[in-house]
């Protein structure tokens, strides 16, 4: 009951922060915290965003950005200190809108460019030979993309120039002679206004002036801006979360207190005490604080490639140590939820939790029954 009245209060926090002026806002819980310069269509005031900076929530829940000549692109992540942003392809297939890509009309830049050409070859030529575009190619013709001339002269005989285009990459790859790419990295864009790397620099938010003010400022006395709305919030807090918390708090207290299992009356007997706390307890799960290793190790692992990309509803960092993704570390997958995470980082924490770190979904019955001696 407690936890389902405190994750409620969590509901409600979310909602009443999004109303607040301009406060940070998210299409799902864990998703891309959305402010300045960006704001979600519908859930934050037309003030709150930049033109140009309109983000949406699609059905799915995730945070779509619109391109003006290119069509809707889901944000994996936004760094408002470096002023990037992370796109990906709702269809997996970056290559075909990397192909149209037209950022004309949008306040979007590549950071990095490199020169591909897009080749059309024989599938049977260039099978296990040439990283191919799975999702651009078929039994009879494979797609490849490389920025190295050389393969392209040297394939001219047998495949097609379907393009060659300047495109922006999350990487540019000097010595890549004679190798091609599947391009399905995040696609990496920039922008230059509005410039608040000062103000991020210093820890303030940027924002308009005004309601009406086409003014850009930045907010750090207590007047306006972070610190007075986040004083609001964090009152809010206090009221909303830490009242109930003491409450439900006192009543484990009380109930503990009175249970026949207290320590201090029967504390020489632990294997008795277990048998108890199933006997008494109509939720045994709720005791299992964490998973053993062998539980642990059953869950999926992962080794990431080049591309880092994960599988699931999984940003470009581990929501744990909040550090990026690297290619060749290791992570490990959630079997309820796919939420996936360094395996370092979530083997701890399930050592001592036995819930997903980000959406709290127990692993199925059966994992927890067999870690539950
Ligand atoms: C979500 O929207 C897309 C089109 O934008 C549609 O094809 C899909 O069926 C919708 N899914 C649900 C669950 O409504
Ligand atoms: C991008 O789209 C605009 C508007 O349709 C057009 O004028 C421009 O030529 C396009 N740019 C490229 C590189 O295709
Ligand atoms: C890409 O090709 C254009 C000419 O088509 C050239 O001017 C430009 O320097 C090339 N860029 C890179 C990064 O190689
Ligand atoms: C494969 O794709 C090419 C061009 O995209 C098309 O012409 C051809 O019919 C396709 N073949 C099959 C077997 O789908
Ligand atoms: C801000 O502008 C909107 C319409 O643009 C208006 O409805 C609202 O009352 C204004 N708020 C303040 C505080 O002036």
């Amino acid at each position: 009951m407690c936890i389902l009245e405190v994750l409620f209060l969590i509901k409600l926090l979310h909602f009443i922060n999004a109303a607040a002026d301009c406060s940070i806002s998210t299409c799902s819980i864990g998703d891309v915290p959305v402010r300045f310069p960006f704001r979600i269509e519908g859930q934050q005031p037309r003030n709150c965003g930049y033109p140009g900076f309109d983000l949406s929530c699609n059905n799915q829940s995730s945070t779509v950005l619109k391109l003006p000549h290119s069509g809707d692109f889901l944000v994996r992540d936004i760094n408002y200190l470096t002023q990037q942003i992370q796109l990906y392809d709702s269809d997996n297939c970056l290559a075909k809108r990397l192909l149209q890509l037209n950022l004309s009309g949008s306040p979007f830049l590549g950071f990095f460019h490199q020169n591909y050409t897009f080749l059309s070859c024989p599938t049977q030529l260039v099978k296990s030979r040439f990283t191919t575009i799975n999702c651009l190619s078929n039994s009879t013709i494979s797609v490849l993309a490389t920025s190295s001339l050389n393969l392209v002269n040297e394939m001219s005989s047998s495949c097609d120039v379907i393009s060659t285009l300047k495109i922006p990459v999350s990487w540019p790859v000097k010595y890549n002679e004679g190798f091609t790419s599947d391009l399905s990295e995040n696609l990496l864009l920039t922008w230059f206004s509005p410039d608040c790397n000062k103000c991020e620099t210093q820890g303030s938010m940027c924002g308009f002036h005004g309601n009406a003010s086409q003014e850009i400022g930045c907010f750090y006395d207590s007047k306006k801006g972070k610190s007075a709305s986040d004083l609001r919030v964090f009152g809010i807090f206090i009221l909303l979360i830490g009242i109930p918390v003491l409450v439900c708090a006192s009543g484990i207290a009380i109930s503990l207190y009175l249970m026949p299992w207290h320590p201090r009356t029967n504390e020489a007997n632990a294997t008795q005490r277990n048998s108890t706390i199933a006997a008494v307890s109509p939720q045994p799960t709720i005791l299992v604080l964490g998973l053993d290793e062998s539980t642990i190790e059953s869950f999926d692992k992962l080794v990431l490639g080049e591309s880092k990309r994960l599988p699931g509803p999984n940003g470009s960092t581990c929501a744990i140590c909040l550090s990026e993704y690297n290619s060749k570390e290791t992570v490990r997958i959630i079997p309820e939820c796919k939420h996936c995470f360094h395996a370092d980082c979530v083997d701890e924490w399930l050592r001592m939790n036995s819930t997903c770190p980000v959406c709290r979904k127990s692993p199925s019955p059966a994992h927890v029954r067999s870690s539950n001696i």
